[in-house]
């Protein structure tokens, strides 16, 4: 069985039978040899003082992107915007955001990424809009306005008092308070799954949905390569907006995900938007797809033949550190989870056809060195290195946002919770305080567990800015006052003595992204993995017909693991890369038997070893 199937297929024969699951994840393409380098614009560059990050100031930072060998920039939202949700609410889907620069300093940025050979992909945010997109202006002016069904608009209800109610009792998707928005002006309720000021589209509206294509074909037109398509499993909602179950009966607004989340008519939005305006277009797609958590749900998104998205961010490894129910609920997370459903997730794939993205920072997350491995001054940029590894040596498209190429923490413990002023963080902590004082519980005044548990998984933690350099103010992304103060960390961890320092985190995510350009079984090899139960140890092969098998090694541990060699007994193999330095000579030959603290080893196997010398 070949490889490419380009050619015409005859129609009464399923394309399954032609390309089966492996076959078709191992079809080669760019988007799956790419490496994405997430930028979000307010916190990357400042070059004008004014505090704020900006095109310009990304535009002077592509020799660095050049050199770190990204393939790839997603440009989290830069259109206009009131920025209630840092640029997911977006007011005008074709301009700038005035701070951030104009629509020609785009083209530019544009024109000098693709000069240096980098592709541009764009955040698409359409299941809502800003209150403050001329649409929903329109929407919301009159029950007779010919906007008024693009979005949800429901009349009250009324208790037996005679109180106004919410059309249902959903919850939004920030917290428990309702879905719903009450607006004087008509006397009725707008949807808005997030926050008051991002109203849901109605996408069953075919005007809705022509527009949304006509956005994308502008940017395509444009000239980008693709989208991130923002939480786009929400944009179909169950008929009638019935009521949800009710679980919690101590609070008015239920979680109705069910209702909203996943649903089989989304599939057939999608599927009008790829064949209708993607097909078009040699570009790629990745859905943001919150509470995807188990591979048959993503195939349905992402198998070639349902014309819907390249690949899409699952949600289920993001979670292994989150309480159920809570927002930021932080938990300890145990290895042997962590492993099953990152092996589940890479075999599944593989199996039918679908294709993975590897991610384990945006912006919507804490820093991963301090959730999955160890922050502390010793250990974190082994750490840093770990992750990259394990990241780096997965089959998927590899996703690092602006911070982690250098091994960015999350923010200071000091740091009381007056810093942590994203909406997410906001209402968690509202909702734990409320929560208890439902409960009737004793509360600590500073709800220190709580502040610790933000401390840990905040959104704002990915949002400081990018560490240019330890000896300028500000850590060099800004000349002004930045919107959001700098980690103090910067001083140790910066852009510029990482380039200098060939041990730095950022030098080895080079070599990292270097080796995926040339051994394709690091993209495409299957996955088998060793020792599934342990706790500390990460043990994996990957291996592609006709390619060398690549062994990775890994200890997500602080003590060292003894007696390592035992668990896959056959392997031979040499060193290619290693946390703890450069390799050694004793290194070459068989692997090692002990791993030191947070140790990551990538081997290449030795398939041929006899004629190796
Ligand atoms: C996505 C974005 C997040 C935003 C939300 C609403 O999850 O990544 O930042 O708040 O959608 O648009
Ligand atoms: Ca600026």
């Amino acid at each position: 069985m070949t490889i490419s199937n380009d050619g015409p297929v005859p129609q009464a024969v399923p394309k399954a039978t032609i390309l089966g699951g492996s076959e078709l994840h191992k079809k080669p393409a760019w988007w799956k040899e790419a490496t994405v380098y997430q930028i979000y614009p307010a916190s990357f560059c400042d070059s004008n003082g004014d505090g704020v990050g900006d095109i310009q100031g990304i535009k002077s930072k592509i020799p660095y992107l050049r050199s770190l060998g990204v393939d790839v920039v997603w440009l989290s939202p830069i259109y206009r915007s009131p920025q209630r949700d840092m640029g997911y609410d977006i007011s005008d889907y074709r301009d700038i955001h005035p701070p951030y620069g104009t629509l020609d300093d785009w083209r530019d940025l544009k024109a000098e990424l693709k000069a240096t050979g980098i592709k541009i992909i764009m955040d698409l945010v359409v299941n809502h809009t800003s209150d403050e997109h001329e649409w929903f202006v329109e929407s919301r002016s009159s029950k007779l306005s010919d906007k008024r069904s693009w979005y949800y608009w429901q009349p009250p209800k009324y208790d037996e008092d005679g109180n106004r109610m919410p059309p249902n009792n959903w919850r939004s998707f920030f917290g428990a308070e309702s879905a719903w928005e009450y607006d004087d002006a008509t006397d009725e309720y707008y949807l808005r799954l997030f926050t008051r000021t991002q109203p849901d589209l109605n996408w069953e509206n075919p005007k809705v949905r022509k527009a949304v294509r006509d956005i994308m074909s502008f940017w395509l037109e444009e000239g980008i390569d693709g989208f991130r398509v923002d939480a786009i499993n929400y944009i179909a909602k169950a008929p009638g907006l019935p009521d949800a179950e009710i679980i919690e009966p101590d609070i008015p607004h239920q979680p109705a995900m069910h209702l909203y989340l996943n649903r089989s008519k989304c599939h057939d939005f999608l599927r009008e938007l790829g064949d209708k305006v993607l097909s078009r277009y040699d570009v790629m797609t990745v859905g943001e797809t919150p509470h995807v958590e188990e591979p048959d749900m993503a195939i349905q998104y992402v198998h070639p033949e349902r014309r819907e998205f390249n690949m899409i961010f699952q949600w289920e490894h993001m979670d292994v550190d989150r309480i159920p129910g809570t927002l930021l609920g932080w938990k300890q997370y145990r290895l042997s989870e962590f492993k099953a459903i990152m092996s589940k997730w890479q075999i599944t794939m593989q199996e039918r056809g679908g294709w993975n993205s590897l991610y384990m920072e945006n912006h919507d997350q804490g820093r991963s060195i301090s959730r999955f491995a160890s922050d502390s001054p010793e250990d974190r940029c082994l750490s840093g290195k770990l992750l990259a590894t394990f990241l780096s040596t997965l089959s998927g498209t590899l996703y690092i946002f602006q911070g982690q190429d250098i091994g960015m923490i999350n923010l200071p413990k000091e740091w009381g919770i007056e810093e942590y002023s994203d909406v997410v963080s906001e209402m968690h902590y509202r909702q734990e305080k409320e929560r208890r004082q439902r409960e009737s519980k004793v509360t600590d005044p500073c709800m220190k567990d709580v502040v610790e548990d933000i401390q840990k998984k905040a959104r704002d933690n990915g949002r400081t800015p990018m560490q240019w350099s330890g000896m300028s103010p500000h850590a060099g992304f800004t000349t002004g006052t930045p919107w959001r103060k700098v980690n103090p960390d910067y001083v140790a961890c910066n852009a510029e003595s990482a380039v200098t320092d060939p041990d730095s985190v950022l030098n080895y995510w080079k070599r990292l992204i270097r080796l995926r350009k040339t051994w394709k079984t690091l993209i495409y090899g299957d996955f088998e993995h060793f020792a599934a139960e342990h706790e500390q140890l990460f043990v994996y092969k990957r291996s592609l017909k006709g390619d060398k098998d690549a062994y990775v090694f890994m200890n997500f541990s602080d003590a060292p693991i003894y007696g390592v060699s035992t668990i896959v007994p056959e392997f031979e193999g040499d060193l290619v890369l290693g946390n703890y330095g450069t390799p050694r000579d004793d290194d070459v030959v068989k692997s090692t038997d002990t791993l030191r603290p947070w140790e990551a080893r990538l081997y290449c196997a030795r398939t041929e070893w006899k004629d190796y010398r």
